[in-house]
């Protein structure tokens, strides 16, 4: 992701903020060095297959293939690539009214505050289909939106106006819509009751540990118990209580103080909050976004927040419970005993891996609410063994005068305790046919360089086995006796990303990674029913350099059993592809396309020389067949 031509969300945080002294930078890279000693030896008797039990040990591919697709190239093309048998569709695109006497997109202005405010949003990430009294009602989060391509109609794609700001803060937060498929074409019901927008300024409730606590209360709301909005989405979660997960990432970078050298918090800047915004100017129209006025309020995101879409009226509750940090998603799993889990991932560079687990059990119609609000919270430490642990973040571990603060300074925490960094945690994904969960660790370029934010080291190992890690990699791991609840759980790698064409080393990937699959930074991550891990990048795309050969971002499918990887997918030019669901009948399947030409090369999908419009696509077989 990134927010403009150059810097990506975390460079732009290191940038203004860069990463503390407080580590001693020599043992760290006396460590690093030490690291990339042992993979040298290792290497040297007999490459990665040498790493053992800790790179993946998946037996030879079966005959009888799982796949029902033939793999496809990678390409550089400015269109959806699927494979022969597939077509894929359009089904809605930023911009796109919700309501029959709603404005269709305008290329030349890209819109106003008003018509974006009752419009699809932009850059679709994490997504959900709920089937409700006979309706399908799909959820997508609008993560963020690309300055150059909004304000793609001002001079150097900047805001001139407030309406301009306006405009970029609707485009933010979820899109809820009844959609339909009408003689084989999916598309929203525009004027259904349940179609609705959650934006920056849509009321939320705050519930859990942290809710009514000082580091909560604000001039506005001096209870700290209700907060104004959502923003920056990333990827998702759902509940077997129908309710759907979205999960607030990079929220930081709209906070920003007229002084430029005005200092925030410590643990303010632990969070990457500084007197400079990423260019949205938010503070400019809304003063709470002004952190000298509003110190407290940066405490109120970084949650994953609990919305119900078949209840237009409901308010959508951050659940402070599961932790405040750069969430994700959130991946439910309901343990054997009727236990809530939820895995969750901090994308940041040497951020750690979370799971919650509730005091309550589930019970199919019974109470739900308690359960994302009354629980533990885990941050997790992987050894170099194979085996790893879940750690307790509570008042006694941390340090912390209550849960409340354990909750806000999530992060501080974990780092208290110890837990592993890691190479930016992305999305989580439980098998639905084993006790086993699978992390993207998307890239790290700082891995054995610089420390995270907190200043903890970051030596490559374990799990982050490469310093300068460009290409990223699958982690999974299995609790003990297949218990969710219990802290201690084995891991290996699913997949070490790579590029087999230009490096021998660890860098060219693990054995599952050859020249017709080969991608980096795996991103989105979601099993379908049959138990296929679907990957999704957001990666580089130059096609060159140590990336040749890997061409656009793409989605793949993994055989979890055999360790197979194939291409499915290739998207337009510049996008990320990211968020995936199916329809009920799972003869669908829903895919997020993320600012295709983010850096103004893309006419997708309309092609010509319109605006590239960030998109949800559906693909089905051309037999009608099961997609997952
Ligand atoms: Fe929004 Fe970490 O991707
Ligand atoms: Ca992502
Ligand atoms: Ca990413």
């Amino acid at each position: 992701m990134r927010t403009d031509d150059e810097l990506s969300f975390d460079e732009f945080d290191e940038l203004v903020s860069p990463r503390p002294e407080v580590t001693d930078f020599d043992r760290v890279l006396e460590l690093a060095m030490s690291r990339r000693d042992l993979f040298k030896g290792v290497l040297a008797v007999g490459g990665i297959a040498a790493l053992g039990t800790h790179l993946f040990d998946n037996p030879a591919a079966a005959s009888d293939t799982r796949f029902a697709f033939t793999a496809i190239a990678a390409n550089t093309n400015d269109v959806v690539t699927v494979p022969s048998g597939y077509s894929a569709q359009v089904v809605v695109r930023w911009g796109d009214p919700l309501s029959a006497d709603g404005t269709e997109f305008d290329h030349a202005t890209r819109g106003t505050a008003a018509s974006q405010t009752v419009a699809f949003g932009d850059n679709i990430d994490g997504m959900e289909v709920f089937a409700h009294q006979g309706k399908t009602l799909m959820v997508v989060n609008n993560e963020y939106t690309n300055r150059s391509i909004i304000w793609g109609n001002r001079d150097e794609g900047k805001f001139e106006t407030s309406d301009d700001v306006l405009k970029g803060k609707m485009a933010q937060g979820l899109s809820i819509v009844e959609i339909a498929q009408k003689d084989g074409q999916w598309g929203v019901v525009k004027d259904s009751p349940y179609n609705r927008r959650v934006t920056p300024d849509t009321e939320t409730t705050l519930t859990g540990p942290a809710a009514g606590h000082d580091l909560m209360k604000t001039a506005a709301d001096p209870s700290g118990t209700t907060s104004l909005g959502t923003w920056n989405n990333c990827g998702n979660g759902s509940t077997p209580w129908g309710t759907y997960l979205a999960c607030e990432e990079n929220f930081n970078g709209y906070f920003s103080a007229p002084d430029e050298n005005h200092t925030v918090s410590s643990e303010l800047q632990r969070y990457g909050v500084s007197a400079t915004d990423w260019g949205y100017g938010w503070a400019t129209v809304d003063e709470r976004f002004d952190v000298s006025k509003h110190p407290n309020e940066p405490n109120r995101c970084g949650y994953v927040v609990e919305v119900d879409p078949t209840d237009p009226s409901s308010t959508p509750k951050k659940r402070t419970a599961l932790g405040r940090f750069k969430h994700e998603n959130a991946e439910m799993v309901i343990n054997p005993d009727g236990r809530v889990i939820v895995y969750m991932g901090d994308d940041e560079r040497g951020e750690f891996l979370y799971r919650y687990v509730s005091n309550g059990v589930f019970a199919t119609g019974g109470e739900t609410d308690d359960l994302l609000e009354n629980g533990k919270l885990y941050a997790a430490k992987f050894h170099d063994d194979g085996t790893g642990e879940w750690l307790e973040l509570n008042p006694e571990s941390s340090g912390m005068a209550s849960q409340a603060e354990v909750c806000i300074h999530a992060r501080i925490a974990a780092s208290t305790v110890g837990a592993t960094t890691m190479d930016r945690p992305e999305w989580v994904s439980a098998n639905p046919n084993a006790p086993e969960v699978y992390v993207s660790l998307t890239n790290n370029k700082n891995r054995g360089i610089e420390p995270n934010a907190g200043g903890d080291p970051t030596p490559a190992g374990g799990p982050n086995p490469r310093n300068e890690n460009h290409y990223g990699q699958v982690l999974r791991w299995r609790p003990d006796g297949g218990d969710h609840t219990v802290n201690g759980f084995d891991w290996d790698l699913f997949v070490l990303a790579g590029n087999p064409t230009v490096h021998a080393d660890l860098y060219g990937g693990s054995d599952n990674i050859n020249a017709d699959n080969m991608f980096n930074s795996p991103d989105g991550l979601k099993f379908d029913q049959n138990g296929l891990l679907w990957i999704q990048t957001d990666g580089n795309y130059s096609n060159e350099g140590d990336f040749v050969g890997q061409g656009n971002n793409q989605m793949l499918a993994a055989d979890p059993v055999t360790g197979e990887i194939r291409r499915f997918l290739v998207g337009p030019n510049e996008c990320e592809v990211t968020g995936m669901t199916w329809s009920s009948d799972r003869r669908t399947m829903f895919v997020g396309i993320q600012h295709p030409g983010e850096k103004g090369n893309s006419h997708w999908p309309e092609g010509g020389d319109a605006t590239p419009r960030s998109a949800v696509i559906a693909i089905t077989r051309d037999d009608g067949g099961l997609m997952g």
